[in-house]
């Protein structure tokens, strides 16, 4: 049972599944050049994460949370080069998904599965929430008023309810929807129809999609350059250079006025900003020359995305001070308010441009499940329906409308912040496990043309940083050790009204002890088996990342892992190709 539970597939095997050869007519079009691939990294980079989740990032951390965009770049980055190394050997869709399957085993590769369905098709809701927000002020502008019970979900409506100061938007939604004994309706129209709309173009093919998505990525970036330089100028033409050294309660002006675990709390809506350059390897099978083109596209687009975070978040933090944010879901549009910056027109443009570049996220991303679906069909993980391709448009189509019905359902009735949550930690999960995949498979000869991981030897490198880490730490953080492992929370004013259990209140100091005993762990591993560097370091700050995840993420993570786990014994297991291969199948 064990040993079929981790059963490898050949990457040989993965690859012939890919090439044209086996699949014929029904296979992908080979369309996409490594500037393609490059600006579907974009397309699924800027959005939402920039555009919404930015305000609550910067209204929690101040104008550290720049910090965090770096840590999350650097993590984002080792990965980008541990997905590179995967896309290089094994060019076919699938992701981090097949990645696996060729390193750890079945188990697991299907347990990324699962945990990606959370970031392509969950974090899509939360995209379509954002995107009805940008897309219902944007109207609201040209005087076209859409009702509130007609933008909003009905949770976020009820939610609110309960909020001590209450948005008013949401109130009036609550107040002023019709109801049908008794249930209010309260739907977000425009994030269904958005949905309904890329499914559509999806399924209608890839070429149309690469068209559409390639001229929204261009004006995306020209826009919000000019934020950037418009932002940038203003700060030090107003002289609000202040707004960044920002008074905390004591009165003493920092750069991060909440510390850095007011930093660390803004680490979902972060990590999501970055969520995308990972989406560009399962588009592999419709790249001309995926060896070579896959790595580039992903680690060029995130390099791009990286540099403009940074600087958003400077110019959105001198802009206006950081505090304001808070509530705030269009942060881009809100520093050029009259009460702030005061320019109308980028008001607007931002505010087209938002709804520009959320589509082309939900585009990259609705494209993506379904051709993950496809690589766990094929390994028979899933029925032979996922594997389907529409015959005139080339498109896997049964999992491309399951796709907007798996999206579109969940916005009736589920929230934002929930959404955001769940993706992050879902998506952090499925680094961990790549960046650890890389460090199992074995050594590969260089190929002019290709991709090749470079190796630095992680021996003494790794436990050398770790030490270094707990050392700086130590002396800097005064405490930092000692705090962690004092589970007296009678000095937490939220622990002791009431607002927090003690569960809620020891999961950040659980999640630090569990990652500084890895990491040690790690060390004496590297130090005796040479590992390399790159994706140790993948994997720890990937693991960092999810130690500022609260304890109700992690409860619905494993119990969505559960449920996985559940279906994978009911139906995969049963029928993985892989187990009929070899023989393994167990008896019906
Ligand atoms: N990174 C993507 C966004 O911000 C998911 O919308």
């Amino acid at each position: 049972m064990l040993n079929s539970l981790f059963r490898t597939k050949k990457i040989s095997a993965i690859l012939s599944e890919g090439s044209d050869d086996i699949h014929g007519a029904g296979n992908l079009r080979r369309v996409l050049t490594m500037r393609d691939l490059t600006f579907f990294g974009i397309a699924a980079i800027i959005g939402a994460g920039s555009f919404s989740s930015l305000g609550a990032a910067v209204a929690n951390g101040g104008p550290g949370v720049v910090f965090l965009f770096v840590i999350c770049g650097i993590a984002c980055s080792f990965t980008a080069l541990c997905y590179s190394e995967f896309a290089s050997r094994i060019p076919v869709a699938g992701s981090a998904y097949t990645y696996a399957y060729a390193s750890f085993g079945e188990l697991f590769a299907w347990i990324i599965g699962w945990a990606l369905i959370m970031e392509y098709s969950i974090g899509n809701i939360y995209v379509a929430y954002s995107w009805s927000d940008y897309f219902t002020s944007l109207m609201h502008k040209l005087d076209i008023h859409i009702p509130e019970y007609l933008s909003c979900s009905y949770l976020e409506a009820k939610k609110n309810l309960l909020e001590k100061t209450p948005n008013a938007e949401l109130l009036a939604a609550w107040n002023t929807a019709p109801a049908i004994g008794g249930l209010r309706i309260i739907l977000d129209i425009p994030a269904l129809a958005i949905n309904i709309l890329i499914t559509y173009l999806v399924y209608r093919g890839i070429k149309e999609s690469r068209n559409f998505s390639n001229a929204m990525v261009i004006l995306k970036l020209i826009v919000v350059l000019l934020v950037i330089i418009a932002g940038g100028y203003m700060i030090f033409s107003k002289g609000l250079t202040y707004n960044w050294l920002p008074a905390n309660e004591e009165g003493q002006h920092l750069f991060m006025p909440n510390g850095f675990s007011g930093v660390m709390s803004a680490v979902s809506g972060v990590f999501f900003a970055y969520i995308g350059f990972d989406a560009v390897s399962v588009l592999a099978e419709e790249s001309k020359n995926p060896q070579r083109d896959l790595p580039r596209g992903m680690i060029l687009s995130l390099i791009i995305c990286t540099v403009v975070y940074i600087l958003l978040s400077l110019v959105l933090t001198g802009a206006v001070a950081y505090s304001k944010f808070a509530g705030v879901g269009d942060p881009l549009a809100f520093i050029f308010e009259a009460q702030n910056l005061n320019i109308g027109w980028m008001q607007f443009l931002v505010a087209i441009c938002a709804v520009i570049a959320m589509t082309s996220v939900l585009l990259v991303f609705q494209m993506g499940q379904p051709r993950i679906w496809m690589g766990m069909s094929r390994d028979g993980l899933l029925p032979p329906v996922f594997q389907r391709i529409h015959s005139r448009f080339k498109t896997p189509s049964f999992a491309t409308i399951l796709t907007g019905i798996v999206v579109g359902l969940p916005i009736i009735f589920t929230d934002k912040t929930f959404v955001l949550d769940f993706t992050s930690i879902a998506t952090l999960f499925a680094f961990v496990l790549v960046c650890g995949g890389v460090l199992l498979i074995p050594p590969k000869q260089k190929e002019k043309g290709k991709f090749h991981l470079p190796y630095i030897n992680g021996q003494y490198l790794f436990p050398l940083i770790i030490l270094i880490a707990i050392i700086i730490i130590a002396i800097f953080v005064k405490g930092y050790f000692r705090d962690i492992f004092n589970f007296d929370f009678s000095g937490n004013s939220d622990y002791v009204e009431g607002r927090i259990s003690f569960m809620d209140a020891a999961t950040p100091k659980i999640s630090l002890i569990v990652f500084w005993c890895a990491a040690i762990v790690l060390s004496i591993i590297a130090f005796v088996k040479k590992y390399n560097l790159i994706p140790l370091m993948g994997l720890t700050t990937c693991m960092y990342l999810l130690t500022g995840m609260t304890r109700s993420n992690w409860a619905w993570f494993i119990g969505w892992l559960i449920l996985g786990l559940f279906i994978y014994f009911l139906y995969g297991y049963r029928n993985s190709a892989l187990a009929n291969k070899n023989g393994l199948k167990p008896a019906a």
